[in-house]
């Protein structure tokens, strides 16, 4: 694994340019590559015949014109919804995308984040579950070197840790205060990066985990003021829903 960060801080685009896109769409991570992002990131999960799909929710309802849950949906159903008219009609023709589609676009332009949500974990885990498809993905796309893993369920990390062969980077996210647990489980699956809520992240937590080797990366930052209080604590990047906005900053 040589994944690293070439840019200090990282300004990375929350499920895309999410302020002028509808999230998670084509178009939203278009507009963060063409911005410059250090790094976009994206939600997946399963659909009902297990392909991996780009959406935050665990329904359809919020971002699509569909209704119900996106695990009892095949993926050819899922692909005749208009992801963008919630947004503005101006995007009526985005589709929800699957993630090779969204890998090969940011493949060779920026790294990614794919953020593995909790409702596609299954237990025992099965041949085709989506940590081994998402590693499977990735190799076939030879993008080993600029992906970081992220999931707030622990089951992913140790998988992802327990498995062969080349591997992305990998970052457990957390909405709760740093505790030694969670630093040993961290340091022990040699994770890449801690991904924290900055309304519980201290400067002392930042400064811990610097001492264990990881990285610090917050979310979501969508004020200036609350930037530069993350940034003076020493985080090493911040997701945000206006990558615009802080690129024009941190150039100030
Ligand atoms: O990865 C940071 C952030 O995306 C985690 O929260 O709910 O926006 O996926 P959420
Ligand atoms: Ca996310």
């Amino acid at each position: 694994m040589s994944f690293s960060f070439r840019q200090h801080p990282q300004v990375i685009a929350h499920r895309g340019d999410k302020a002028r896109n509808p999230e998670n769409t084509v178009s939203a991570f278009r507009a963060a590559l063409d911005l410059g992002a250090s790094m976009v990131e994206l939600d997946v999960t399963l659909t009902r015949d297990r392909k991996i799909v780009v959406i935050h929710d665990d329904t359809l309802n919020r971002t699509t014109s569909g209704h119900g849950r996106v695990r009892d949906k095949k993926l050819s159903e899922i692909l005749t919804l208009d992801a963008g008219s919630w947004f503005s009609p101006v995007f009526a023709s985005e589709k929800v995308p699957v993630l090779e589609d969204v890998l090969t676009l940011c493949r060779g332009n920026t790294l990614v984040n794919v953020e593995i949500k909790p409702e596609a974990v299954e237990h025992p885990m099965p041949d085709d579950a989506i940590e081994i498809q998402v590693l499977e993905l990735i190799r076939r796309l030879g993008m080993t070197d600029s992906i970081l893993i992220s999931s707030f369920h622990r089951r992913v990390i140790q998988r992802m840790t327990g498995m062969k062969g080349p591997k992305p980077a990998l970052a457990l996210l957390s909405d709760e205060p740093l505790d030694d647990d969670t630093m040993q489980f961290m340091t022990e699956c040699r994770v890449f990066s801690y991904h924290a809520d900055h309304r519980i992240l201290t400067s002392e937590q930042i400064r811990k985990t610097h001492d264990h080797g990881l990285k610090v990366l917050t979310y979501t930052v969508n004020t200036e003021e609350d930037a530069r209080r993350c940034l003076d604590m020493g985080v090493d990047g911040f997701f945000t829903d206006d990558p615009a906005q802080f690129i024009r900053f941190l150039e100030r």
